[in-house]
């Protein structure tokens, strides 16, 4: 039967049995009436029994034809999922991943999307490092295959992957008071004069939301839009912070103190976000897999002030709808 039978054939007499007519097979195939028949002939006669029985315009197939059916619908869908397989591999070969992430995003992802694109050097990587206001416009025109998020976004649909540990740690400079303390009050902190982030930012939300929970309040005395700002500002002596502890990634230990204050760290996890109903491309899941895959130790212990973070502030797993 091997060398006889075409696939051609195997794709009519396919047709035939799922739409149970010559005419409606012949209109999917856009091929004309005779041409049909004439093949399924020829088909009939390799195979050497009756593959169909027709009753006025009814097709019946018959308990033969029925079994070359299935194993007509077995072979396409194993030609199928090697197209798959193939189109995934070229995939990987020449696509490209556009990832945007948020600002404290920036300590990390330029790091996994390097080792990224080692692993996978034809594929064209692009990375944008923004505020919120922008995510959500990107989100909104569908511009980026993925997003790097501390909070997932309320305003719209979106699957959110939980990828890495995020923890909020209090940081001082090494001589300060507090640095030796143990156990340190958030009503002892709340006296301290702190430097935050602007309004809007995931991180100062975090510490207001926990200090709020304890019926308490921050001043800030200062109010900067960045990281590394803060941390010039923690170091020339203006007052506390808290941080991610990936805001702390290069720096030698001992260069802050991390407080070992009640309630902190504030454990929060990085997400990498897509909107929902979207059908992300071959490389975004791919990249999404790789960091999944990633795993590391945090080490943003209290006490001496370490250097943290080295691999990953650790990793989370699955995956969660987020609908608003
Ligand atoms: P950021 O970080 O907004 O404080 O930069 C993102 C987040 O933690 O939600």
């Amino acid at each position: 039967m091997r060398h006889h039978t075409t696939f051609r054939q195997l794709e009519i007499f396919e047709a035939i049995a799922r739409l149970g007519s010559f005419t409606r097979a012949s209109e999917e195939l856009f091929l004309t009436q005779p041409t049909v028949s004439m093949q399924i002939k020829k088909l009939t006669d390799t195979v050497g029994v009756p593959l169909i029985e027709q009753v006025g315009k009814k097709v019946h197939l018959t308990p033969d034809g029925r079994e070359l059916a299935q194993a007509t619908r077995d072979i396409f869908a194993i030609l199928d999922r090697y197209m798959m397989n193939v189109a995934e591999r070229k995939g990987l070969k020449q696509g490209k991943l556009k990832l945007m992430a948020i600002t404290t995003a920036s300590y990390f992802a330029p790091r996994l999307l390097g080792e990224f694109a080692k692993l996978h050097p034809g594929i064209d990587v692009s990375l944008r490092v923004t505020n919120k206001e922008q995510v959500l416009a990107s989100m909104a025109d569908n511009l980026d295959d993925l997003y790097l998020l501390g909070t997932p976004p309320d305003e719209i649909d979106v699957v959110a992957t939980p990828i890495m540990d995020n923890p909020i740690v209090v940081i001082a400079a090494p001589d300060h008071p507090l640095a030796k303390k143990k156990n340190i009050t958030l009503e002892r902190l709340a006296q301290e004069p702190w430097i935050m982030r602007e309004a809007g930012s995931g991180t100062r939300k975090a510490i207001e939301r926990m200090f709020a929970e304890k019926g308490l309040e921050i001043q800030p005395r200062l109010e900067l839009g960045s990281n590394e700002a803060i941390k010039q500002a923690i170091l020339a002596g203006l007052g506390i912070s808290a941080l991610s502890c990936h805001a702390l990634t290069l720096h030698q230990p001992g260069q802050f103190a991390v407080l070992d204050a009640k309630g902190f760290p504030i454990q929060r996890h990085w997400y990498a976000v897509y909107p929902a109903g979207r059908q992300i491309s071959v490389v975004a899941r791919a990249f999404l897999d790789f960091l999944l895959g990633q795993r590391g130790e945090s080490s943003c212990a209290p006490g001496g002030g370490e250097a943290c973070c080295g691999a990953g502030c650790g990793k989370a797993g699955g995956s969660l709808s987020v609908k608003r």
